[in-house]
């Protein structure tokens, strides 16, 4: 497949539903903590393909508000899996550039986890080739209604008229505040649904999902998401002649 390579049709912000480890798991006979180890190697290989192609920021939906719901058994692997990998990998993010940050329920984590992603996010706050999110102990409404009990407090403490609350005021709250939505969100593993992600943040984002389970999920998978991404007409709201001619004096 050809790589894309016009800057402008490429997507700014990629944001990822990791779906299908464990239906890899269990295709191939192994348990799913083996779909899960898996599973990291394809991240490792997809955060060096997207910073190789350029995109700015990567978010990838790591742990959801409701998967503490999953067996406990499971549950604790996953969370030692997580402070493994940030332990084995802050060294080689920080070395290729890579800014990390955390968005989630810090509260909902365990304390060793808590403190990898606090020391991930201090020790690579000043690198700017590529961000990479990790949303863990994250759900959209999780989301909205944190920011909207900061907001309430702000008001209650005379910090923040409630008559100027417009969509911008709501976004600064948001978990993603101060970056751009993401462009192209991918999920992988079949399924055609959001799953409580960026509710807000998706509002405009090109969908594209593949039957491809995440730990096959490779640089190809990802080329075609790009394709499929630099092929569409973003018209946020207005007409394609509307849309196309906003496109040129952007360009
Ligand atoms: C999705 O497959 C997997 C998860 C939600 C678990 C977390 C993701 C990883 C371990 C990949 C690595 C991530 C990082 C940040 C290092 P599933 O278990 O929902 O699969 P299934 O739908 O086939 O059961």
């Amino acid at each position: 497949m050809q790589m894309v390579k016009d800057k402008r049709s490429l997507p700014r912000h990629v944001a990822i539903i990791m779906d299908g480890n464990g239906r890899w798991a269990r295709q191939n006979g192994r348990p799913r903590t083996a779909g899960h180890r898996e599973g990291v190697k394809a991240t490792r290989a997809v955060v060096e393909c997207c910073a190789d192609r350029g995109i700015d920021i990567l978010t990838l939906f790591a742990f959801s508000s409701e998967n503490w719901r999953r067996p406990q058994d499971e549950v604790t692997g996953l969370m030692s899996l997580f402070i493994e990998v940030l332990r084995n990998e802050v060294d080689s993010l920080h070395e290729n550039g890579v800014r990390v940050n955390f968005i989630g329920d810090r509260d909902q984590l365990p304390s060793g986890l808590r403190l990898g992603l606090k020391e991930a996010e201090q020790k690579t706050a000043a690198n700017e080739r590529m961000q990479l999110v990790l949303a863990v102990a994250y759900g959209g409404r999780w989301d909205i209604v944190q920011a909207a009990r900061r907001l309430a407090v702000a008001v209650s403490e005379g910090k923040l008229d409630a008559n100027t609350v417009d969509d911008a005021v709501l976004n600064k709250y948001l978990s993603l505040g101060g970056m751009p939505d993401p462009d192209l969100l991918i999920r992988t593993g079949g399924e055609r649904r959001i799953s409580n992600f960026l509710l807000w943040d998706l509002a405009y984002t090109e969908l594209h999902f593949t039957d491809t389970l995440w730990p096959e999920f490779d640089s190809s998978d990802l080329d075609a998401a790009l394709k499929f991404f630099a092929d569409r007409e973003r018209r946020y709201g207005k007409t394609g002649e509307q849309a196309a001619a906003s496109a040129k004096s952007s360009a």
